[in-house]
């Protein structure tokens, strides 16, 4: 018997992706979300209790007698969210606080990865600074500075000298730029490649992998300027072929799933593997241990499988087998539409003027959305809306999403313009 409501958990395109995909199971589910935005609060009931209020969050799913509970963002699960909700026997699809911590330390997931043996650049682990400026000195550039820590996908440097390593480390160990998240660094050695995220529905030792994905972290055209959230993705990543999608599952996938279980933690929840496709075969970069935001907006809409069932599945150790989730053949592109400044600082409370009509296969997901007093639809975030269209090839679905980019009122509106642009000129 699959769960008659829903309670989804966060604010972003990701929640409103999974909001769209679980309202869309034959179960037809009741689906609740909070805090949600102003897109989801037009599908959907939300109720204004933030992703990290903990207590807040239990007593809204104990009071609305939720059935089950999907939660999106990293923090409420590294507050032990799932934890609090299993006590009050609410299952929940996310994993516990422990299996939380290979996002929310990035240096307890290296020591898995070198220890399994699972294909993983080299580093070192800091939390002097003479040290870390030494271990600098003998390596070489372009190299890696990471903030152990939660940050938002911002505490990540790839130094292309030294002058912008040693600053990059001064700034985590001395001016705790990122608070207790930096107080401990990695310096990993820098790898080349296409990046590829792989999301996986991990229930103890058995997984189900999810369409490929590809995002393109940074903020400008051509994979210029800082690193963001992702500001586009698109799925089928065609780079992953069949062959290389085996060799991940086989070295990557199945070593990662074992090694978790192998360290006591019963996961079960998404397993999101970043992943850089080197000379040398695939290599981890990072696991985060929640959907992707924006994978989850091209993913879930090519997925030929009732979501609620494989979430509630996973959640209650019912997977059985591991396998491929089945696909459809469409491919599916998301543009963000970010506010001016993003990442950095960013204008709130803009006014959003969506075309009247939409393209046939072309969703508005919502992100940083709210509503104003007068009742308009304002900015409210740095990611505001991701435009999502599923065509039968790329070229047509971004085409079709770019058309609506465009179109789309935003004042100070900032999108890459050459998303997918990497497999469009592949072909
Ligand atoms: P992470 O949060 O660890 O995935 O890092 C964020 C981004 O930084 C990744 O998506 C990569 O683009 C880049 N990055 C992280 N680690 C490395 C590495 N060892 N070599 C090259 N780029 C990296
Ligand atoms: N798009 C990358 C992430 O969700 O971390």
């Amino acid at each position: 018997m699959l769960p008659s409501s829903v309670l989804v958990v966060g604010s972003g395109g990701r929640e409103h992706a999974l909001v769209q995909a679980l309202l869309a199971s034959p179960a037809r589910p009741r689906v609740l979300c909070a805090p949600g935005n102003a897109g989801i609060a037009a599908e959907v009931t939300c109720f204004p209790i933030a992703a990290d209020d903990i207590p807040g969050l239990v007593a809204l799913a104990r009071r609305e007698r939720v059935a089950f509970v999907v939660v999106g963002p990293e923090v409420p699960l590294s507050l032990g969210l799932v934890d609090a909700l299993a006590a009050e026997n609410i299952p929940a699809y996310g994993p516990r606080a422990d299996g939380a911590r290979l996002e929310a330390s990035k240096v307890f997931t290296k020591e898995i990865l070198l220890k399994h043996r699972i294909p993983t650049a080299p580093a070192g682990v800091f939390t002097e600074l003479e040290a870390a400026l030494a271990y600098l000195r003998a390596r070489r550039t372009p190299i890696v500075i990471k903030a152990d820590g939660l940050a938002a996908g911002k505490g990540v440097v790839v130094a292309q000298n030294p002058a912008e390593a040693e600053a990059a480390v001064r700034d985590m160990l001395t001016d705790n730029k990122f608070g207790a998240a930096g107080s401990r660094v990695l310096i990993e050695d820098c790898l080349f490649g296409e990046e590829t995220s792989l999301l996986v529905v991990v229930s103890g030792h058995h997984y189900i992998i999810l369409p490929t994905s590809q995002d393109h972290k940074r903020v400008g055209d051509g994979d210029s300027g800082p690193n963001t959230g992702g500001m586009g993705t698109y799925s089928p990543a065609e780079v992953v072929t069949p062959a290389l999608l085996d060799r991940i599952e086989n070295e990557i996938v199945r070593p990662s799933v074992d090694a978790i279980a192998a360290e006591g933690i019963d996961f079960r929840g998404t397993l999101f593997i970043g992943i850089m496709l080197t000379a040398d075969g695939p290599s981890v970069l990072e696991y985060n241990t929640r959907f992707g935001d924006p994978e989850t907006q091209v993913v879930l809409p090519r997925l030929a499988e009732d979501l609620l069932a494989l979430l509630w599945n996973a959640a209650l150790g019912q997977i059985t087998a591991s396998r491929r989730a089945a696909e459809t053949p469409a491919h599916a592109l998301c543009v963000v539409l970010a506010a001016q400044g993003y990442p950095g600082a960013y204008a709130k409370g803009d006014v959003i003027t969506p075309p009247a009509a939409l393209p046939p296969g072309v969703k508005i997901l919502h992100a940083g959305t709210a509503r104003n007093a007068g009742g308009q639809l304002v900015s409210h975030g740095g990611r505001v809306l991701g435009v999502t269209a599923l065509a039968p090839s790329l070229r047509q679905a971004a085409d079709a999403a770019y058309r609506v980019c465009d179109q789309i009122e935003l004042a100070g509106k900032i999108y890459r313009r050459d998303i997918g642009a990497r497999q469009l000129q592949r072909r």
